[in-house]
C-alpha cells in the first residue's frame, strides 16, 4: 500500500473498511438518498470513489465534484452534463429525441456523448428532471454523487442571498422526493464543511430531513494497527509493536490521514537523518515536523473565521484555544465565556457546530469537551492560541 497524504486514496492504496461500505450498500439498496457525514480529511471522498469503482450489477455511480459552483441552474447544468454521460442515458432513444428537441446548441457529440455549453440558456432543473424520468425501466439504477455540494450552497448564499440558498435546497428536495425521478436515481452528498450546520443556521432543516446519515468514523485500534502494517511494507524500515502502539497512541483520533502523515514523515526522516532504526525520540520528532505543514491544518482556523462572524467567532476561538491549552473545558466554563461574549441564546449551537465539524467532542463526560485530535489540539495551541 503506497502512502499518499493529500489526495483521496483509491484502488489497491484505499484501506477497505468493511463495515462503513456494507452499511453504504445496505443504504443504497433500501432506495436512500444519502448525506455521508464526517469532519474533514476522514476519509469521504475516498469512500465515494471505492464505491464508484466497485460498483455491483445494476447500479451506475456518477461522480461530480461541485465545489467552484455558485448559481443553482449552473449546478443543475453540470448534473445534467454529467448524467448525460451515463450508459442508461446514452442507449436511451427516448432520452436522445428529448435533447434533440430541447437543446439550440450541442457543444459536443463525441465518444464521451453530449454536453451543454455554458451559454445555453435553459432551466436545467427541468430539464434533468425530464431527462431522469425517461430513464427505461430495466435500465438499473444511477447514483449520482455529489462532493463538496455544502460548498455549492454556501458559494450560493454569499453571492446570491439565503433565500437563493433555500430555493437550492428545495429545488435538490423536490427532485428526490419525485416518484417517478426516484425509481431510477439517487444522491449520495457530501462535502468538508457540515451540511447541517450550514442548513441549521438558514433555519431549513427540513430541506434535508430525508436523507439517511452514513456516518464514518476513525478507525478501530485494530484497523489502524493493520494499516500501518501495510505502510511499512513499502519502506525501508521495520516498526515493533510498541513503537506502533506508541505511534497510534500519539494520534489518538485514528484516522487514515493522520496514520499517512507519520509514516511519512518517519520514512523522510529515515531517508534524511539516514537511520538505521526508528526510536521514540524520533516518532516524537516526526509529530513536531508535523505541526510545521501549515497547508495540513490551517483550514480548521480559516474555515472558523469564514463562517463565522464578530462574537460567535470570538467565543468559538476562546474555546478552542482554552481547550488547546488545559485539554479539557466544562460546561460551566462554557457557559460563562458565552456571557462574555453575549452569545448566551446561541452558543449550544455553536458548540454543537464545533463538534460537528470534528473539533472537540464530550463522548466521555457529556459536561467536558476535548479536542478530537491531539495534533490538531497542540497545532491550535502553537499557531492560533498563543
Ligand atoms: N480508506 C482509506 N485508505 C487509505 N487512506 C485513506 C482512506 N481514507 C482516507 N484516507 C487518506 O486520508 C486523506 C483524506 O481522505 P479523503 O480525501 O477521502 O477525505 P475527505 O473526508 O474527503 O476529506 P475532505 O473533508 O478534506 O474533503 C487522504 O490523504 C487519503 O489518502
Ligand atoms: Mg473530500
Amino acid at each position: 500500500m503506497n502512502i499518499n497524504a493529500g489526495a483521496p486514496a483509491r484502488g489497491e492504496n484505499f484501506y477497505f473498511r468493511k463495515n462503513i461500505i456494507s452499511k453504504a450498500w445496505d443504504l443504497i439498496e433500501s432506495g436512500n438518498h444519502i448525506l455521508i457525514a464526517a469532519p474533514r480529511r476522514v476519509g469521504k471522498t475516498s469512500v465515494m470513489y471505492y464505491l464508484k469503482d466497485n460498483p455491483k450489477n445494476n447500479f451506475d455511480f456518477l461522480f461530480l465534484d461541485t465545489e467552484s459552483i455558485n448559481n443553482e441552474n449552473e449546478f443543475f447544468r453540470r448534473v445534467v452534463n454529467k448524467v448525460l454521460k451515463a450508459d442508461a442515458i446514452k442507449s436511451s432513444k427516448k432520452i436522445s429525441a428529448f435533447i434533440q428537441k430541447h437543446m439550440p446548441s450541442i457543444t459536443k457529440i463525441g465518444k464521451d456523448g453530449v454536453e451543454f455549453g455554458v451559454k445555453d440558456d435553459l432551466n436545467y432543473f427541468e430539464m434533468l428532471s425530464n431527462i431522469l424520468k425517461s430513464i427505461e425501466p430495466g435500465q438499473g439504477k444511477l447514483i449520482i454523487m455529489l462532493d463538496e455540494f455544502p460548498q455549492t450552497l454556501e458559494n450560493i448564499i454569499v453571492d446570491e442571498g439565503e433565500q437563493a440558498g433555500r430555493h437550492f435546497m428545495h429545488s435538490n428536495r423536490e427532485l428526490r422526493q419525485d416518484d417517478e425521478v426516484s425509481q431510477h436515481v439517487q444522491f449520495i452528498y457530501t462535502g468538508s464543511i457540515g451540511l447541517e450546520n450550514i442548513v441549521g443556521k438558514m433555519n431549513a432543516p427540513k430541506t434535508i430531513n430525508d436523507l439517511s446519515r452514513l456516518v464514518i468514523p476513525p478507525l478501530k485500534p485494530i484497523e489502524a494497527k493493520d494499516l500501518v502494517k501495510r505502510f511499512l511494507k513499502n519502506v525501508p524500515f521495520d516498526l515493533s509493536d510498541p513503537l506502533i502502539d506508541y505511534i497510534l497512541k500519539k494520534i489518538e483520533w485514528l484516522i487514515p490521514f493522520y496514520i499517512q502523515l507519520s509514516i511519512e514523515g518517519l520514512k523522510d526522516l529515515h531517508r534524511d537523518e539516514n537511520l538505521k532504526s526508528i526510536a521514540i525520540a524520533d516518532i516524537d520528532q516526526v509529530f513536531k515536523n508535523m505541526l510545521g505543514q501549515r497547508n495540513h491544518f490551517e483550514h480548521w482556523h480559516s474555515r472558523l473565521r469564514t463562517t463565522m462572524k464578530g462574537d460567535d467567532y470570538n467565543f468559538s476561538k476562546q474555546i478552542l484555544n482554552i481547550v488547546s491549552e488545559n485539554e479539557t473545558i466544562g460546561s460551566a466554563e462554557i457557559h460563562n465565556i458565552a456571557v462574555k461574549y453575549k452569545v448566551e441564546d446561541t452558543f449550544k449551537d455553536l458548540v454543537g457546530a464545533l463538534v460537528y465539524d470534528g473539533y472537540i467532542n464530550n463522548s466521555d463526560d457529556k459536561k467536558m469537551y476535548r479536542f478530537n485530535s491531539p495534533i490538531l489540539r497542540m497545532w491550535w495551541r502553537q499557531n492560533v492560541a498563543s
